[in-house]
């Protein structure tokens, strides 16, 4: 037998070793009752007093969110195996059917030549060489300066908005590529969108903003391969958040350019950082984490590694205030105030972006911080998404959401549809108007609760990593592999006349918390390095 990938060997072990353990197991429980006359077991003394320690609306909250979470649990417990794991590693005919995705190969002007002018100059972006070195995975991270991560490999100082270039490298890497458009269900446009924004972002009027796009958009419809669906079997990646390329559905008329809006920009679909949600064609995929293994087992070892790590604290929080953010769903403030509050129980690394601060972009400080917490909070920023919340899943620390639109609306290729299994959720206004301990509602949750999302979280780590673009995992399916999927999926709904519109899924109540602020937020964003 196979030892199997998420079991971690534990079906090697003899039935009889396990006999063995359950009798004695027996023994110790009836010697237990029977000598010691000990009361029932029930949860552990310092979950209760700290629940009771409480107000009793919080107490009740705790309560009901217990309740809430057994349900899940006896759901989880009742699903099969996740098969869905894991790739199929070869690329002949019979895996491929279906499969087949043709990258057109862009005049360089498209992606190359727009990072072959990435140092920093007065009006452009900052200096970006250094994070697009290694396929655009950033410079390796070294033991001794950047600390926590010995002797573990595919570690990088990964940039957030570096999605474009990592994955057009990776897509090279896809097995079932081919040169025969006629045979592909889907075409890969390795456009730099990304890049293309920030290098005209500031001070550039529309026309330049948008000349990238246009050209590109006039190229691709004067190619053969546009003809057959119009461009709706197309797909490219834009890796910053959608609001960043829809100027004229934008709230401020001065922020990005119009990529999504032109009407070839609307017929293809456009993977991003965060989706707009603007019943659109972009869909949301992962940012880049630090983690870009290069093998199952590189994998198979992180993920060894962060399930027996001893958490010490309770929870973390790494980030800036957002002061320019309105009062009312400044949630941050909150969380940063209860975890000043609660010393023993809440860790944070602070970074002012005034000061220049450096101490929450340094990946080993960060990485170490989330492998030492249970639970990692992360309250939207400048926008609903957020970074940090992959890189703590990566650290096998359980995310606690503030608002719905930070994951459970956008990530729905990569991230469970039952958010209960790996995350904690807390309403923004809870914290905010009615003064909800976050502390007292984590405390709540059982251990062996908290094992489980912790063991979910751990089983995710694949799924929102992006490998070593430059290797190949062998059958462990990736960020990318992911997407893609989830892209083929699409484009044979569109074919198969499911979509009227312009592609994307028709969402539920898109978060108008945001949409009617996102100007305010990106306005103080800085064009590259901001608070993950
Ligand atoms: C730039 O484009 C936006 C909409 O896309 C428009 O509202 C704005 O007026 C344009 N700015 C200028 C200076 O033309
Ligand atoms: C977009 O797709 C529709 C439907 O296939 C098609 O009619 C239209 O011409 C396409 N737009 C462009 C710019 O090709
Ligand atoms: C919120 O609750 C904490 C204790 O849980 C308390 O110290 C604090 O004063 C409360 N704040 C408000 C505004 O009620």
């Amino acid at each position: 037998m196979e030892r199997t990938f998420f079991h971690g060997g534990k079906r090697w072990w003899p039935p009889r070793l396990l006999l063995f353990a359950a009798l004695a197991w027996l023994l110790m429980v009836y010697l237990h009752l029977a000598v010691f006359h000990s009361p029932p077991v029930t949860a552990p003394p310092h979950a209760s007093s700290l629940v009771a320690a409480v107000a009793s609306s919080d107490r009740e909250d705790g309560r009901r969110f217990l309740l809430r979470q057994q349900e899940q649990l006896k759901k989880i417990a009742a699903l099969p195996a996740e098969d869905e794991q894991r790739r199929l590693p070869r690329g002949d005919e019979e895996t491929c059917r279906g499969r087949y995705v043709y990258m057109h190969d862009l005049p360089p002007r498209f992606n190359a030549d727009i990072i072959r002018n990435c140092r920093k100059t007065e009006d452009h972006w900052a200096d970006m060489c250094r994070f697009l070195r290694n396929a655009g995975l950033g410079r390796p991270l070294a033991d001794r300066i950047d600390g926590v991560i010995k002797s573990e490999a595919g570690w990088y100082d990964t940039h957030q908005f570096a999605l474009d270039a990592i994955f057009h490298n990776r897509m090279k890497q896809y097995e079932c590529l081919t040169t025969d458009s006629s045979k592909a269900s889907a075409v890969f446009v390795p456009f730099y969108a990304g890049f293309d924004f920030v290098r005209y972002h500031w001070g550039y009027d529309n026309a330049t903003r948008d000349a990238a796009s246009y050209d590109l958009t006039n190229w691709l419809m004067s190619q053969p391969e546009w003809r057959r669906m119009g461009g709706r079997d197309h797909f490219l990646v834009a890796g910053r958040t959608g609001w960043d390329f829809r100027r004229s559905n934008n709230v401020d008329p001065d922020w990005g350019n119009d990529l999504l809006v032109m009407p070839a920009g609307r017929n293809m679909s456009v993977l991003v950082l965060e989706s707009a949600m603007l019943h659109g064609n972009d869909y949301p995929v992962p940012y880049p984490t630090y983690f870009h293994p290069r093998s199952d087992a590189d994998v198979l070892r992180w993920q060894d590694r962060v399930r027996s790590q001893r958490r010490t604290w309770l929870m973390a929080f790494v980030g800036a205030p957002r002061p320019d953010v309105p009062i009312n769903i400044r949630v941050r403030d909150h969380v940063i105030a209860q975890c000043k509050a609660s010393t023993t129980a809440c860790t944070m690394l602070g970074c002012a972006r005034a000061t220049g601060s450096t101490q929450c972009h340094t990946p080993g400080n960060i990485m170490r911080l989330f492998q030492k917490t249970i639970f990692c909070l992360q309250p939207p920023g400048d926008t609903c998404t957020r970074r940090s919340a992959f890189d703590s899943m990566v650290a096998g620390c359980i995310p606690v959401f503030f608002h719905t639109g930070s994951a459970y609306k956008q990530y729905r290729w990569h991230l469970p549809g039952d958010h209960h299994r790996y995350s904690v959720y807390i309403p923004d206004a809870d914290v905010r108007q009615r003064n909800v301990s976050i502390e007292a509602v984590l405390r709540a949750i059982p251990p062996a609760t908290v094992e489980r999302m912790r063991e979910e979280v751990i089983r995710l780590i694949p799924r929102v990593l992006y490998a070593d673009p430059r290797s190949k995992l062998e059958t462990v399916k990736d960020a990318v592999d992911i997407a893609i999927d989830g892209i083929l999926g699409t484009v044979a709904r569109i074919r198969n006349g499911e979509y009227v519109d312009s592609g994307g899924p028709v969402t539920e109540d898109p978060p108008n918390l945001f949409s009617s602020t996102e100007s305010v937020f990106r306005q103080k964003e800085s064009s590259v390095q901001t608070d993950r």
